[in-house]
C-alpha cells in the first residue's frame, strides 16, 4: 500500500495573497498560474503499521520541521485515525525560496496519499485538499494555465488553456538560494492585519482576473504581461506597506527587473513576476528563451538560472 507521485510547482501570474479563512486556508482572492514542465517534486507515500507515527523523508534526510503539516495534509485525505505513513519527498529545485516548492509538494502528496490509501477521490476534492495545506498547491492538480476559484465556501480550480496550447518558456533567475525569511502563510497575514493597501487589493483582484483570462484566451503575451506585472508589484506594495514591512527583493531582484524593462524596449515579448523570495521569474515565447537567458545570466547578482515549460498536472508514476 504505497503511491508516488509527481507534481510540478505552479507561477501566479495573478497572485494570492491574503486568507479569508484561517482555519480551513480559504483564500481571499481568486488566482490564476502556469504549471511548470521541468521542476519538480516526487511524493512516495508508503502505509507503515509498524509505525508508531508518521515520518517524513525530504531528499532523504529526516525532517521533523516539516513533519506536522504533511501528517495534517494526509489526515485530511484519509482521516486521523489512519495508520501511520512514511512520506519521501524528491525536489529537483530549492525549498522554501518563493520557487512554490509548497504547490509541487502538497499536489504531489494529495495525489499519492489518495491511491496509497485507495480512495480513488476526484480531482477537484483533492484540489481542495491540497489548498489546506498552501492555497497555491491547488492549482498544480491541473497542467496549463490554471484558475483557482473561490467559491461559495471552497476554493475550485479549472483549466484556462493546456500546456500545449500556449508553448511559453519561463526562466527563474535565482539571486538567493536559501530560505525566506517570513513564510507566506504568516505574510498574509501581517498583511491583512497591517497593510493600509490589503482592502484595495482584494477589491480590484476580481478585475484582474478577468483582465489576465480575456490575455490568456487570446493568449496575447504582451496584455498578460501587463496585468501580470500590474498584479505581482500591487501585491509586493501590499507587502512592502505592512508594519512590519516584508521586502523579499534584494539588488539583484530589482536589477534583474531592469534587464526585462531593457529587453522589452529592445522589442522582446517578455515580462517578470516575482513571488514571496528574491527571485524573478521571466515568461517569454519560446524563440526569445535563449535572448532573456543571456540578458538574466549577465546581470549583477543572479547566480543560477533555470528554465522550465508550460507543465502537466500533478499525476501518479506507478499507476
Ligand atoms: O500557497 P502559499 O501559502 O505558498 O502562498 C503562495 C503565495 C504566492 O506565491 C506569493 C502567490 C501565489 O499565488 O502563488
Amino acid at each position: 500500500m504505497r503511491a508516488t507521485a509527481i507534481a510540478q510547482p505552479n507561477i501566479a501570474l495573478i497572485k494570492y495573497w491574503g486568507k479569508r479563512d484561517l482555519e480551513r486556508n480559504l483564500p481571499a482572492v481568486g488566482s490564476i498560474s502556469v504549471t511548470l514542465s521541468t521542476l519538480y517534486t516526487e511524493m512516495r507515500v508508503e502505509i507503515d503499521t509498524t509505525l508508531a507515527e508518521d515520518v517524513l523523508l525530504v531528499n532523504a534526510v529526516e525532517s521533523r520541521t516539516l513533519l506536522p503539516r504533511v501528517s495534517n495534509c494526509v489526515d485530511i485525505v484519509a482521516g486521523v485515525d489512519r495508520p501511520a505513513v512514511c512520506v519521501s519527498s524528491k525536489s529537483n529545485f530549492p525549498i522554501a525560496a518563493g520557487i512554490a516548492s509548497s504547490a509541487s509538494a502538497f499536489a504531489a502528496l494529495v495525489v499519492a496519499a489518495d491511491a496509497a490509501f485507495g480512495s480513488s477521490l476526484p480531482r477537484d476534492r483533492l484540489a481542495s485538499m491540497a489548498s489546506r495545506a498552501s492555497g497555491s498547491a491547488a492549482r498544480s492538480l491541473l497542467g496549463g494555465f490554471v484558475e483557482l476559484e473561490n467559491d461559495a465556501d471552497d476554493i475550485r480550480v479549472k483549466s484556462l488553456l493546456r500546456a500545449e496550447d500556449w508553448p511559453l518558456e519561463v526562466v527563474v533567475a535565482i539571486t538567493a538560494p536559501g530560505p525566506k525569511p517570513v513564510s507566506s502563510g504568516d505574510a498574509m497575514e501581517i498583511s491583512r492585519r497591517t497593510s493600509p493597501f490589503y482592502d484595495r487589493w482584494v477589491e480590484q483582484q476580481p478585475a484582474d482576473l478577468a483582465e489576465a483570462r480575456a490575455a490568456i484566451r487570446q493568449r496575447d503575451l504582451h496584455r498578460l504581461g501587463a496585468i501580470a506585472e500590474h498584479n505581482c508589484l500591487k501585491m509586493h506594495s501590499v507587502m512592502w506597506g505592512s508594519r512590519p514591512p516584508m521586502i523579499y527583493w534584494n539588488s539583484a531582484t530589482i536589477a534583474c527587473m531592469q534587464t526585462i524593462r531593457e529587453l522589452q524596449n529592445q522589442g522582446v515579448g517578455v515580462f517578470f513576476t516575482i513571488d514571496a523570495g528574491p527571485q524573478l521569474k521571466a515568461i517569454c515565447a519560446a524563440a526569445d528563451a535563449a535572448t532573456v537567458r543571456a540578458a538574466l545570466s549577465a546581470t549583477d547578482g543572479v547566480v543560477e538560472l533555470m528554465q522550465s515549460g508550460v507543465g502537466e498536472a500533478a499525476r501518479l508514476l506507478n499507476a
